[in-house]
């Protein structure tokens, strides 16, 4: 299959990947409110609330952007989160946002590919990752590379988006994704790949069950989903 990469030129997927989210950093958040009616932060939340009987006290947020699952994670009264992000762009907004909400002591944003960061090997009670993997160049590495710095019984919770099958989910779904989404975030971001790259990519995910299975194999245990907002996303929970 194809690599869906977001400008299509020679530049490595993660090049570009990480130039597009820079590129559309200063309106990610506006537009992804705008585009799912808000309805993206409730989906964190219950992230959140399946990873809290544990009381994770060490937090990695993969993918952080703008540093909004970061933030949810807060919830929990962890000790430490770290949120590492390819793209310095969204970074700089999370970092505001942290600031402005008095969240520094304990949420740090820093540079780090999650295919290839070098954090201690099980060091790490909960990792999170918001609507990230689906961007990795290598999903495999990454959920790999994810799986040594979990603890042992560590959980791994991934937020991503699913391509709808059925009717009436799936022609709502298509035709915003056809033509609001293409439409709205090339008027407000002034990126014209970013919001068809959005749906592409999410189509060229594999699906619910696959992905699980693919947990599964590069060696996570437990690994189930559930499906939220009337399955347009999936929460993936797996476990070193
Ligand atoms: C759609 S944004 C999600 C941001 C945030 N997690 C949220 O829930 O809103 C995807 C983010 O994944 C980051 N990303 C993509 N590949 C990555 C990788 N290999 N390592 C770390 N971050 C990556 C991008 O730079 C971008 O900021």
């Amino acid at each position: 299959m194809a690599e869906i990469t977001p400008y299509k030129n020679q530049d490595s997927k993660k090049d570009q990947v990480a130039q597009m989210f820079d590129n559309i950093a200063f309106r990610y958040d506006f537009l992804n409110s705008l585009l799912s009616l808000g309805i993206h932060k409730g989906w964190r939340k219950k992230c959140i609330r399946f990873i809290a009987s544990k009381k994770p006290k060490n937090i990695l947020d993969v993918a952080t952007g703008t540093g909004d699952f970061a933030i949810a994670a807060m919830k929990l009264n962890p000790e430490k989160i770290i949120g590492i992000d390819i793209s310095e762009g969204m970074m700089k907004f999370g970092k505001e946002k942290i600031n402005k909400l008095n969240l520094s002591h304990t949420i740090t944003l820093q540079y780090g590919d999650a295919e290839t960061c070098n954090l201690p090997d099980n060091s790490i009670d909960a990792i999170t990752v918001g609507f990230g993997v689906r961007n990795f160049e290598n999903l495999e590495k990454g959920l790999l590379n994810m799986l040594r710095i979990l603890k042992p019984g560590g959980q791994l919770c991934v937020l991503e988006f699913t391509t709808p099958r059925k009717f009436p989910i799936k022609q709502f779904y298509d035709f915003h994704f056809k033509y609001i989404t293409p439409t709205l975030g090339k008027l407000f971001s002034k990126d014209d790949r970013a919001y068809s790259y959005l749906p592409e990519s999410i189509k060229a995910f594999p699906d619910n069950e696959r992905f699980t299975s693919i947990l599964k194999k590069v060696g996570y245990k437990k690994s189930h989903f559930h499906s939220v907002g009337l399955v347009l996303a999936a929460i993936y929970l797996a476990e070193k």
